[in-house]
């Protein structure tokens, strides 16, 4: 499909190709010094002590679970109003996921009351995100978790650049885990990375990620080592300098290109006030404006209006179907019936189209196709 406002837009150009080039020309493809400058530079705009790349979010989110011993006969409690990953993570563990519900119809973040709920004495940790790059309401979150000994993890993946009270998105839980995925805010194709301040976990994340060796190929390329031990049952869980060199060149544009979707958001939310309902509308801290969720009024059919947005060359998505929902999850919990809020969402909400690139003229073709649709 040839679409005339797609949903999503890479911002790829002369730097990114350039980048990948001087990789390719250095011929050291993997785990090496630009490696190091992406997590370097990473950590700087986190302002995190550690910044740890993987080859993805979902090794990111296994990883966080694995360093803070979660593991068979654990509860760990996410959101169903996610992308699948932030579950199965904790399922790789052998531990049990428990959803809990979101806040309301405005924030579609975790509901801090539902996690409260949910505690049990098995609950070892919390997962919470950021959906469309807008904060969840951490200081409560760590709160309830101080008072009941929970670890928290952030999933990050809409939220690169995204501040709260002035501290990143990712460090305000024990771990963050961002996804660097082609549709990401700042994407390498495939990517993630760990941040942590703390430096036990950031320790295992070195061990984890590369089967558990004390000394890496790059290292002993440098001379600096000639053999290594295993020391923990790891992974190969690395990214490579090809998608590090893409990450540094994308990273330079993030503030930039996380600015330009925030006005888009300003816009959309100006044109669309009255047709839809607006999550997010209002909101705490600096978002990074990853997705436009909208819902749709009472009775109109989402796929129709979906139809009719394809017809315009439109193209739009839904974040998410409610993990609960999925039929591996079914089979495994049976219906969770306690997340009203998730499935009302779920069944009402529309991804518009967003990305830096985006015109006035495709912004204002996409606004006229919704109150063409909702007024016919
Ligand atoms: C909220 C969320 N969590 C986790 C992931 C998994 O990221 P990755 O594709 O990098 O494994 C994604 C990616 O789409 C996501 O949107």
């Amino acid at each position: 499909m040839e679409w005339s406002v797609p949903l999503a837009d890479l911002d790829y150009g002369e730097a990114e190709e350039a980048a990948v080039l001087g990789v390719l020309r250095s011929k050291w493809l993997t785990m090496g010094a630009v490696t190091q400058e992406f997590e370097k530079a990473f950590a700087a705009l986190c302002g995190a002590a550690y910044a740890i790349s993987v080859s993805n979010a979902t090794e990111a989110l296994h990883l966080a679970c694995l360093a803070l011993g979660i593991g068979p006969g654990d509860e760990v409690i996410v959101p169903s109003l996610s992308f699948v990953a932030t579950a199965n993570a904790v399922l790789y563990t052998g531990a049990d996921v428990v959803f809990a519900d979101i806040h309301s119809e405005e924030d579609l973040t975790i509901s801090v009351a539902d996690i409260e709920r949910k505690i049990t004495p098995r609950t070892k940790a919390m997962i919470v995100m950021h959906y469309a790059g807008y904060a969840c309401q951490m200081p409560e979150l760590l709160a309830l978790a101080k008072e009941h000994g929970l670890a928290v993890i952030e999933d990050v993946a809409h939220a690169p650049g995204a501040f709260l009270e002035g501290r990143a998105l990712g460090t305000w839980g024990d771990v963050g885990c961002f996804s660097f995925f082609s549709n990401k805010n700042l994407a390498t194709g495939e990517g993630g990375m760990l941040v942590t301040q703390r430096e036990d976990l950031a320790q295992k994340f070195l061990y984890y990620r590369s089967h558990g060796m004390t000394t890496l190929t790059y290292d002993r390329h440098k001379g600096h080592a000639y053999s290594y031990d295993v020391v923990a049952l790891g992974y190969n869980y690395r990214i490579d300098e090809i998608r590090a060199a893409l990450g540094l060149a994308q990273l330079a544009k993030l503030a930039g290109n996380n600015q330009r979707r925030a006005l888009l958001t300003v816009q959309y939310h100006q044109a669309l006030k009255g047709l839809v309902e607006l999550p997010f509308a209002r909101h705490a801290g600096e978002a990074a404006y990853h997705i436009l969720p909208v819902l749709l009024p009472q009775g109109v059919e989402r796929k129709a209006f979906q139809d009719h947005l394809r017809d315009c060359k439109i193209q739009t998505s839904m974040h998410y179907p409610p993990i609960h929902r999925f039929s591996y999850y079914q089979k495994r919990y049976g219906i969770n019936s306690s997340l009203p809020l998730t499935e009302a969402v779920a069944a009402r909400e529309v991804t518009l189209p967003l990305y830096p690139g985006m015109t006035g003229e495709q912004l204002a073709s996409v606004v006229g196709a919704i109150r063409e649709f909702i007024h016919s």
